[in-house]
């Protein structure tokens, strides 16, 4: 399936895809949130979800996508409502803008204490440094671009080295398969 095509149907992959990312936030939170009901009273007890290759949200079939499921199921969660802070991120418009529109039609969205934010920025060597020079928050990252352009140690490092951060990545290796043999690459 080529890039453009992506959006245009959810296939059985994205969809895992999207299950697998959900289950494993709610059981990475479940974690944390364990660990900082034993911190005094007023520490700091925010987690957040941040995912800088995040599409539009929604399949152009209509399916639901990874940040709209995980927006979904924290609007339900009276306690995620208040503590969670969630950040999505793609280089293109054309994404971020039914992305918004998307969480915007959210049923309940308003009462999540954090309102999403939404960038539009190409992931690369600012990001990185942004990271690396920041103390976050325990924070759960999905980092899922096309192919491996995007992804490096030094960006999973950047967002790996606070505590209670975690990241998930999806690894297309068939994209290095296909450049093996191309001198260029
Ligand atoms: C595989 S899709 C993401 C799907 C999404 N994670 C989901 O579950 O619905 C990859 C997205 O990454 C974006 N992207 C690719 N390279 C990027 C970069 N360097 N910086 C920011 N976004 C990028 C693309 O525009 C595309 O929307």
């Amino acid at each position: 399936m080529t890039n453009a095509k992506f959006f245009d149907e959810s296939s059985d992959q994205s969809q895992v895809k999207s299950a697998i990312v959900t289950k494993y936030f709610w059981a990475w939170a479940r974690v944390i949130i364990g660990a900082q009901n034993h911190l005094t009273e007023n520490a700091d007890k925010r987690i957040a979800y941040i995912d800088l290759f995040a599409g539009p949200g929604r399949y152009k079939d209509g399916t639901t996508s990874t940040p709209l499921l995980i927006l979904k199921k924290a609007i339900e969660d009276a306690d995620m409502r208040q503590r969670l802070i969630t950040v999505f991120n793609d280089k293109d418009e054309k994404n971020t803008k039914p992305l918004s529109e998307a969480i915007n039609q959210l049923s309940g969205v308003n009462r999540l204490k954090h309102k999403p934010q939404i960038y539009t920025q190409e992931v690369g060597e600012n990001i990185i440094k942004m990271f690396e020079k920041m103390k976050l928050i325990p924070t759960l990252f999905f980092v899922d671009p096309w192919g491996y352009k995007g992804l490096s140690l030094r960006l999973v490092n950047s967002v790996l080295k606070d505590w209670g951060c975690d990241c998930i990545f999806f690894f297309n290796y068939n994209r290095i398969n296909m450049g093996l043999n191309n001198e260029a690459v």
